[in-house]
This record gives C-alpha cells, structure tokens and sequence, in this order.
C-alpha cells in the first residue's frame, strides 16, 4: 500500500507533518526520506520535530551525520547519509541499528546509502518536487508496524 499526498505549498507540508507527529507520537518510527535535494527532507523534518516540540533549532545534519534532539515528546536521530555514500557507511551501522528499536524517532536522509542496514519495519517517505513550492509525499510502509500510522495518514486526509 501506498498514500499519496499532494502539497501545494510549505504550509500544507507543514500541516501534513503535524498530523504525521500526531500519528508516531506515541510509538516512534524508522522512517526513511528520498527525494532530490532541494525536495524537502529537511524541512519536513523540521515540521515534525516542531510537533514534537523540539526546543533547539533543527537544522540539516548533511555535514554531520547525525543530530539528536532530546528536547521533544520522544527522542528524534535525524541522519543525513549524504557524505558517506557507500565507503564511510560502515562508521554508522551500528548507530543506524541502535536508533531502530524503541519508542524513538528516526528519520533517515539519503538513505539509499545505508546499505543493508535499515530496519525491516520502517515507513519509506518519497518527496517529489513538482514546481517551487508543490511537492508529492508518498508514505509507504514496509512491513506490518506502521500500516496503521499510514492508514491514519490516509484516513485524516481524506476526511478533512
Ligand atoms: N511544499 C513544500 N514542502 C517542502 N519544502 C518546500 C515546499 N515548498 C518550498 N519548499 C522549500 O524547499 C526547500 C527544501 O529544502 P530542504 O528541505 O533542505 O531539501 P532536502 O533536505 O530534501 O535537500 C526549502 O527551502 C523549503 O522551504
Ligand atoms: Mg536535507
């Protein structure tokens, strides 16, 4: 199964994120974001994370890796595997494998670099760009944990 939502603008993606922050709350999620850069994975994030009510400033980990916000409603690892492509991933399976169990928030940039190391039960999020300020999201879930979630997605949406 997949949800397919269109975003007309930063707002809408905004609202969307909150209704996504609503539906992990309670039991965290592995979620993995695809799209090009400039797509919005950041700033989907940063939406999320705002509805967690993160504290610090969120802000793109391309150059670190990883930033770990412990401010919000439940722990948030955001990972941007961008600068490690296939070599340097080795330096964070372990990471990648720790940050997938629990009542966390993982959320993967580029995670079409992570090899084998993505947990089976994980919510896949595509982001196209379509013009400056639209974008598609499909919300995928792979394995049976987060149905749910993206049924709730689905419900939400079709009954605003
Ligand atoms: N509907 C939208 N959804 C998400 N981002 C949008 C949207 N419209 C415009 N943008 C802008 O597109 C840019 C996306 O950048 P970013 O999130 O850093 O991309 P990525 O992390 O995928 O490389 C941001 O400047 C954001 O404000
Ligand atoms: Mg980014």
């Amino acid at each position: 199964m997949q949800v397919n939502i269109l975003c007309k603008n930063i707002d809408e993606t905004d609202e969307l994120a909150k209704k996504f922050a609503r539906l992990i709350e309670d039991k965290g999620a592995f979620i993995c974001l695809y799209g090009d850069v400039g797509a919005g994975k950041t700033a989907f994030t940063k939406c999320v994370c705002k509805y967690l009510n993160v504290k610090e400033k969120v802000t793109s980990p391309s150059f670190v890796i990883l930033n770990e916000y412990k401010t919000g409603k439940i722990p948030i690892y955001h990972f941007d595997l961008y600068r490690l492509e296939k070599e340097g991933i080795s330096t964070i399976i372990n990471e990648l494998e720790e940050y997938s169990e629990g009542k966390i928030l993982t959320l993967v940039e580029w995670a079409e670099f992570s090899q084998n190391a993505l947990p089976f039960e994980r919510i896949d999020i595509n982001i196209n760009y379509i013009d400056e300020n639209k974008r598609e999201f499909i919300f995928t879930p792979i394995g049976g944990k987060n149905i749910e979630i993206i049924n709730g997605l689905k419900y939400e949406n079709t009954s605003l």
